[in-house]
């Protein structure tokens, strides 16, 4: 499948990359200052005692840095950080064997923690609450049960789905913090300190100019600062100017509201076919051919965020500002 220039979801091709560019301590973190003021007094609160912080629930939409702030957090701790996922951990014993592997005051980061079944989950009740692991071994009348006690260790769930989260899991945090989209200012110090690390030159207006594309995601603004960047080490002498920008920015189809192309078929699909709306989510992703949870989770929050979609209970509705928007830009689009 083609790599979307815009999409918050992580490429495992980028991987690599995105880690370079992922700050390791507390004062590289950009924005999230609410978040950055918790977390400081609970690591070092812990730091004096000891001991481990509570478990901490994430949520918000991808690409906002879950990942990343847990890194920080094991760093600040001076702890090891370990990183699954809930659609990766299938079986029980799978959880088992991560939390026996776990050293004191360890980080366990589960990114799509709403994705755990029910069998796995109940082995995380125990553990986050009592720091103990009961698992049965052996079948039928010969089975029996035993008892690990597992180091201290903070679980930090990710979550883009609050609301799919079991109560007994949720309650179980001792801190829920939901991640917030990043300010145009916040993004342009995110891409200057980018473009630093990547060893290329850029001036403000050109940061600010992807910075607007960036849907207030690091994750995109980072991309998109590394698409750029190829553009101008080929085009030019690798510095990135407004010009080059604004080229390259051309080339992978995205305008000034930080549209695609799949967004910009979503809104002309409801305005064309629908008269604005409103239209079920099913249909719209059988006239666009492109899965719903994908069109839910990934096109659309962005879409309601700038005010021209809105969900309603009937359906998507096309707003006015996006009417207007689309009318002033039918010629490039
Ligand atoms: N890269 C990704 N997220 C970041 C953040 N919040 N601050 C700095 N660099 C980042």
């Amino acid at each position: 499948m083609e790599e979307r220039v815009l999409t918050p979801n992580e490429f495992q091709s980028e991987a690599e990359v995105q880690k370079n560019l992922r700050p390791k301590k507390m004062e590289d973190y950009i924005g999230q200052e609410s978040l950055k003021i918790k977390m400081g007094i609970y690591i070092e609160a812990a730091k004096k005692r000891g001991s481990s912080i509570d478990h901490i629930l994430l949520y918000g939409p991808p690409g906002l840095g879950k990942t990343t702030l847990a890194g920080v957090i094991a760093t600040e701790m001076g702890s090891n950080l370990k990183i699954t996922s809930g659609p990766i951990i299938d079986k029980a014993g799978d959880l088992a064997a991560i939390l026996t592997s776990l050293e004191e005051n360890d980080v366990l980061f589960i990114d799509e923690i709403h994705r755990l079944n029910t069998s796995v989950e109940e082995i995380l009740y125990p553990a986050m609450e009592d720091g103990e692991l009961d698992i049965i071994i052996g079948k039928g009348p010969s089975a029996r049960s035993i008892r690990i006690e597992l180091p201290n260790f903070t679980l930090i769930g990710a979550t883009t789905k609050a609301g799919l989260l079991s109560a007994p899991l949720r309650d179980r945090f001792g801190v829920t913090h939901k991640m917030n989209y990043y300010t145009d200012e916040e993004i342009i110090k995110i891409i200057l300190r980018g473009a630093n690390i990547l060893g290329s030159k850029i001036n403000i207006e050109s940061a600010e100019k992807i910075a607007l594309r960036s849907r207030g995601t690091p994750r995109i603004a980072n991309r998109i600062l590394k698409r750029v960047r190829d553009y101008c080490d080929v085009k030019g002498n690798g510095d990135i100017n407004i010009f080059l920008v604004e080229e390259a920015l051309e080339i992978l189809g995205i305008d000034s509201s930080g549209l695609d192309e799949l967004d910009r078929e979503i809104i002309t699909a409801i305005i064309e076919n629908y008269g604005g709306g409103p239209v079920g989510i099913e249909t719209l992703s059988l006239v666009l051919g492109e899965d719903k949870r994908t069109i839910e989770e990934v096109y659309e929050p962005y879409l309601v965020k700038i005010g021209y979609i809105k969900r309603t209970n009937r359906g998507r509705i096309i707003t006015e500002k996006a009417r207007e928007y689309f009318s002033q830009n039918l010629d490039k689009n």
